[in-house]
């Protein structure tokens, strides 16, 4: 089995990220041209994940609209192929679509999601969103209600090295860029980067 890691999504990355849109997304799929806004919007990010030994083959990818410190964020979209699912790369991908919220002072991050999708609804209670309302015949051509759901971002916690104690286990998984800024948090975020198979490769802070 490969191991993953999660990269910052770049224009080159279009066409695979619309292969897997098209593929997975057969009545709603977002236009190439709309994509292609999603990833170069000022205010969105977009992470793709790739097999470490191949890092231009796109399997997943996810992204948000953050404004900075507008106090909530909104998740776009995630999809993985269907190859790669049951691995925990939803999760991840989600997990870091949260941990750059929070990063950009969001207190909130809202989405909507089919009704008739129950395994995206259960990949997002599991990470903490909760059902806040229905938005009724939502997604078109179906006309499929769309649930709307929102995590209350929890606080960062930083707690002092244990002194003189064994190394820390169990903390964010190795990186390719520079250490988080953040300390651990109890959020899904510390638990998603020690998933196994995953590497979660953090990006330097962004700055409007
Ligand atoms: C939703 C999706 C992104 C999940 O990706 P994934 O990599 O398979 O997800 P993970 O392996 O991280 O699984 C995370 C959670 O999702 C849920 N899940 C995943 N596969 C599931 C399945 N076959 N049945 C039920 N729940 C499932 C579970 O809650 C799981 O947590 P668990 O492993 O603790 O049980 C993927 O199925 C997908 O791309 N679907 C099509 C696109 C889509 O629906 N996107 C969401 C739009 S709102």
């Amino acid at each position: 089995m490969s191991a993953y890691l999660l990269r910052t999504a770049e224009e080159s990355d279009l066409d695979a990220v619309m292969a897997i849109e098209t593929s997975v997304f057969a009545n709603d799929a977002w236009s190439r041209d709309g994509m292609s806004g999603e990833l170069a919007a000022r205010d969105t990010w977009y992470v793709v994940a790739v097999p470490d030994d191949d890092r231009d083959h796109v399997v997943g990818y996810a992204g948000v609209l953050a404004g900075y410190r507008t106090g909530d964020a909104d998740v776009q979209t995630v999809a993985v192929a269907p190859e790669a699912r049951g691995r925990g790369l939803g999760r991840t991908l989600v997990t870091e679509l949260v941990a750059h919220a929070r990063r950009r002072g969001a207190r909130e991050v809202f989405l909507e999601v089919r009704a008739d999708n129950p395994v995206a609804q259960g990949l997002y209670r599991s990470l903490g969103f909760e059902e806040v309302g229905v938005r009724p015949r939502y997604y078109m051509p179906d006309g499929v209600d769309a649930v709307m759901m929102r995590l209350k971002v929890p606080a960062t916690v930083t707690e002092p090295a244990p002194a003189g104690g064994p190394a820390p286990t169990g903390g964010p998984a190795p990186t390719d860029g520079p250490a988080p800024t953040d300390g651990p948090a109890p959020t899904p975020a510390a638990d998603a980067a020690a998933t196994p198979a995953v590497d979660a490769a953090h990006d330097p802070e962004e700055r409007p």
